[in-house]
This record gives structure tokens, C-alpha cells and sequence, in this order.
């Protein structure tokens, strides 16, 4: 990398879901004004960036990722001038704001879509993805096209009785999907980010962007031979539905209109894809000539076993595989996935956390992870997940409740989130009377100041939140302990992490004959420490400030 770096590579990017994370009217769901009573908190976080979850008008049915509007904000979560103070309130702290783009699919009460559906010569007919049902079919036995499958459970098709075609869908049927090989869709969809970026959005979260082209000839998906036999989705592997490679040149267009609105304001906006692929597709999605995703999320820690060796593995894998130029970043949660201190435990999920806030890379944390948040087993009359509730064989699997529960704030009833005689739209994790920010702040041995030392730290050295990375082996090196190097601007940080439940003396005296530990895991330990004879604790890790080299 050569130049200054840009905010979004130094900074700390987090993931607010809107209806979980404060509520200031009293209907139990989280709403802008809450966001914005809470900037003092974010920016006590070190945050860079804060990046909201849709808030578009939408009939909820995916809460929020079916949008109705592209340019509106729903009442549930406020009025545009809600945004508009939102926006310029985290301007003025030097906030960035981030919102989440949804160009895959619409809600199916889009006007786009219906007009759509209401009849095969429609203009907007093509706008989205119809065919004819299979051969064999009879008017009251309509067959899909082919084998796809919804993310959500059953087939990715839906028969539009009306009009007699089926229309795509990977998520729910209320998510028709869009058609991108019509040049009008992509025109209408670049013409939605400028409305944002022209308001001043410093960028977009672009949601499931590997998924926007489709195979032109709609051919069956082959089955997966590894499929465990749990979320039938995975009974197939998706090469024509996802990773096409058609869908780069769309990803170009979207970046360039973000590249323009960068250039002409002297303000860098940034765009991050979702793209759950292995690291080899993954990395291609910066773009040949890095003119595609800034930043392709890297979710791979979510999903790697989580032993030493194997996370060693997983960042040399993607620090190897990065193009030229290209920068990293890293994720521990999000809204879809299991929370990393059920995921983990509590004191790996430090250990976790210290990983997150000094690998190379910009970081990105959802929303409760730094104090702990814990999934919260919700149970079926509750339950509000749509994909959990389409499916209630693995609801308990599948189901992304547990992980979006309100924020924790104080041990008031509801936890600060709602007032105390408001049912919130999720049930409050039981622990939070101890689990919460008032509490957690008082506590220099907590998790969240835990964080916060962390996030201080990494923004005020440039070795961490820009140097380089580096594995080192310490003599007699456990299994159990991954330990790196952080290099910069004449500045160098070691890494030790302990993955494992057992206490170990390590010498890292190639590396180093003395350190300073700046901060430990536990909160605990500070001070000079002699790095031949290094004394790690159980489930510790360690970051250490060395004397020059
Ligand atoms: C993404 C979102 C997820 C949503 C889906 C459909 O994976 O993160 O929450 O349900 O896309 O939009
Ligand atoms: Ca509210």
C-alpha cells in the first residue's frame, strides 16, 4: 500500500441492526433517534464507522433486506429528517455512516414488482426473473423451471397464478429477485446509491452481491456430494446462482459510481460486499484492477475450527492470497450468524476479539459483541425469523433471533432498550443485569474494557491498525497458541494468543529479549515481561509493545 491510508482501512467499522439497538418511542423496536442517543457510547468504542442495517420502508417480512422503497426511510425507524440529523450529527463527531444496499432482490411490494407481475407485457416484466413452468406441468401442477433452492427453505420459484410463470426468489417469496442482465435494472439501481452518496452516506454494505447474476440458461444445480444433511439448501452446490462471473462487471459499474462521488467531494466512500465464498473467489472480488469491492467481507472466521493453528493457517491463506494493493479485513459476528461469545465461550471470545482488533485488516463488529452478548434461545411462539420460521425442523439451527436480541444497556427493565411496560420485539437476554454497558464500564476487567483498550490502542498505533503481519514460531511452540508480529512507522507489536485451556512458558527470544504487555485479555497483567520466558494463562492472549528490532 502506498499513500496515506483511508478511513475505512485504520478505523473500526460497526454493525448496528436498527430494530435491537435502542427504541425512543415506545413500540419495543429500535429506531434512528435511539441511534443517535447513543453516539457518545459509539464513539467511546474508538469506532470509525457505524453501518446501519436497512432502514428502508418495507413490509418486514426479512426485516428490512425486502425493501419497498429505495429512497425512503420506514416509519417504524423514523422519517427522513430522522436520517438527515443522523447523518450530520455522526459528521460531526467524525463518524462515518454506512448503510446496507440490497440490489439482489425487492420486496414483492415494490412497485417495480408489481407492475411486474401484473402482466407479461409490462415494461418492468423483465425487470425481474419469470419463466415458463416445466414441461409436464398442468394448470393446476405447475412445476418449477428447475432444481433451485431458497435460502430460507423450498424451491426458489414461486407460480404467479395470474400471469402463469413462475418468478425467482433464494430468499423468501416476498424477496423477488432482480433481473441485472437488464441494463434498466443495474441504470435504476446506480441511480438509488447517488441519491444516498448525494446526501453525503460515506458508503454501502452491498448485500449478498455475489449472488446478482444467474445462469442465462437456468440449468439444474448439481447435488452436493458433502452435504450433512441439515439445511437443505445445502443439498446443492450453487454454481448457477452464485460467483457467476458476469457479476464483476456489475460490481465495476457500482464502484464507479462510488469512485465518482469520491473524486468530486474529496471524501473516500467505501463499499463492502457480503460474499460468503472460499478465499481463492473470495479475493477476486476486489476486481482485477482493484475496481471492484473496497472491501469483500472476509467472514472466514466465522466458520474456521477454532484452534490456533487452524486461524494461523486461515491468515496466512488470505494475506497470501490478497492481490497487490489490496486491503484486508476481517469479521467475528453479524446478524446471521451465532454471536461469538456463544460461538466460543466467554474467554475465547476475548481472545477472538483480540484477534479481530490486531490482525491486519479493517475490523468489523456487530453490534453487543464488546461486552459479550450471548445468543439468546428464543422460544417458537416468540420467534420472529422468517427462515427460522419457514423451517421449524432446524428452526433452532437456522434461526437468527438468538443473535439479534436488544442491546444491552443498563440493568433497568429491558435493559435501557425500551422503556420498562414496553414488550421489545425480541426478548432481553437473561443476563442483563450484569451483562450491560453501565456495569461492564465500571469494570476495567470487562469485556468491554477489554475492547476499548483495544480500539484505543489500534487507532493510535500505526503498526497495528497499518503495519505489517507476520506468524512467528516461539521455541517449543504449543499447539494451542497462535502468535504474530505487528511491524510499522518504527513500532512493533507481538501477538500471543491462547487458544487452549492449559497455562505456557514460551520463549520468544528470537524475536525479542524484553516487552511491555499493553494490554492482556484478562485485563490483568500489565508491565515488562521477559519474552524467553513468557508466562501465558489459560485462554490469554497477550499483546506486547517490543523495543525496536
Ligand atoms: C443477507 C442478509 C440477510 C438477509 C439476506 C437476504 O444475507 O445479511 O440478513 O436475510 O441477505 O437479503
Ligand atoms: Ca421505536
Amino acid at each position: 500500500m502506498t499513500g496515506p491510508l483511508a478511513w475505512w482501512q485504520k478505523g473500526i467499522v460497526y454493525q448496528i441492526y436498527p430494530r435491537s439497538f435502542q427504541d425512543t418511542n415506545r413500540d419495543g423496536i429500535g429506531d434512528l433517534p435511539g441511534i443517535q442517543r447513543r453516539l457518545d457510547y459509539l464513539q467511546s468504542l474508538h469506532v470509525e464507522a457505524i453501518w446501519l442495517s436497512p432502514i428502508y420502508p418495507s413490509p418486514m417480512a426479512d426485516f428490512g433486506y425486502d425493501v419497498a422503497d429505495y429512497t425512503g426511510v420506514d416509519p417504524i425507524f423514523g422519517t427522513m429528517e430522522d436520517f438527515d440529523r443522523l447523518l450530520a450529527a455522526c459528521h460531526d463527531r467524525g463518524l462515518k455512516l454506512i448503510l446496507d444496499l440490497v440490489p439482489n432482490h425487492t420486496s414483492d411490494q415494490h412497485p417495480w414488482f408489481l407492475e411486474s407481475r401484473s402482466s407479461r407485457d409490462n415494461p418492468k416484466r423483465d425487470w425481474y426473473i419469470w419463466r415458463d413452468p416445466a414441461p409436464g406441468s398442468t394448470p393446476d401442477n405447475p412445476i418449477p423451471p428447475n432444481n433451485w433452492l431458497s435460502f430460507f427453505g423450498g424451491p426458489a420459484w414461486t407460480y404467479d397464478e395470474a400471469t402463469g410463470q413462475f418468478y425467482l426468489h433464494q430468499f423468501l417469496k416476498e424477496q423477488p429477485e432482480l433481473n441485472y442482465r437488464n441494463p434498466e435494472v443495474l441504470a435504476a439501481m446506480l441511480d438509488v446509491m447517488r441519491f444516498w452518496l448525494a446526501k453525503g452516506v460515506d458508503g454501502f454494505r452491498v448485500d449478498v452481491i455475489w449472488l446478482l447474476m444467474k445462469d442465462p440458461e437456468f440449468r439444474d444445480e448439481p447435488p452436493n456430494p458433502d452435504w450433512d444433511g441439515v439445511d437443505p439448501h445445502d443439498s446443492l452446490r450453487h454454481i448457477y446462482t452464485q460467483n457467476l462471473p458476469e457479476v464483476h462487471d456489475i460490481i465495476r459499474q457500482m464502484r464507479a459510481v462510488m469512485d465518482e462521488f469520491s473524486q468530486a467531494t474529496g471524501r473516500e466512500r467505501v463499499m463492502i460486499g457480503e460474499i460468503y465464498l472460499p478465499i481463492p473467489e473470495l479475493v477476486t472480488y476486489y476486481g482485477k484492477n482493484l475496481d471492484e469491492c473496497h472491501l469483500p467481507f472476509n467472514f472466514h472466521l466465522l466458520d474456521t475450527p477454532w484452534e490456533a493453528q487452524a486461524v494461523r493457517r486461515l491468515a496466512d491463506e488470505y494475506e497470501a492470497a490478497l492481490p497487490p494493493g489490496a486491503w484486508p479485513n476481517w469479521v467475528l459476528g453479524n446478524h446471521d450468524r451465532h454471536r461469538v461469545a456463544s460461538r466460543l465461550g466467554q474467554a475465547q471470545a476475548r481472545v477472538a476479539q483480540m484477534l479481530l482488533l490486531t490482525l491486519r485488516g479493517t475490523p468489523t463488529c456487530y453490534y453487543g459483541d464488546e461486552i459479550g452478548m450471548e445468543d439468546v434461545p428464543i422460544p417458537l411462539k416468540k420467534m420472529q425469523d422468517p427462515r427460522a420460521l419457514n423451517q421449524p425442523e432446524i428452526a433452532h439451527i437456522v434461526g437468527r433471533d438468538p443473535e439479534r436480541t436488544p442491546m444491552q444497556w443498563d440493568d433497568s427493565p429491558n435493559a435501557g432498550f425500551c422503556d420498562p411496560d414496553v414488550e421489545p420485539w425480541l426478548p432481553v437476554a437473561p443476563d442483563y443485569r450484569t451483562r450491560n454497558v453501565q456495569v461492564l464500564s465500571q469494570d476495567p476487567t470487562s469485556m468491554l474494557s477489554l475492547f476499548r483498550a483495544l480500539a484505543r490502542l489500534r487507532q493510535a498505533e500505526p503498526a497495528l491498525h497499518g503495519g505489517r503481519y507476520r506468524a512467528v514460531e516461539a521455541q517449543e511452540h504449543p499447539e494451542s497458541v497462535f502468535a504474530y508480529l505487528r511491524e510499522g512507522e518504527g513500532a512493533r507489536f507481538l501477538v500471543v494468543l491462547n487458544f487452549g485451556g492449559k497455562s505456557h512458558t514460551l520463549n520468544f527470544g528470537s524475536v525479542a529479549s524484553s516487552g511491555r504487555i499493553e494490554v492482556a485479555t484478562d485485563m490483568r497483567h500489565s508491565g515488562a515481561v521477559a519474552l524467553d520466558q513468557l508466562e501465558l494463562q489459560p485462554n490469554q492472549g497477550l499483546l506486547i509493545r517490543l523495543g525496536p528490532a
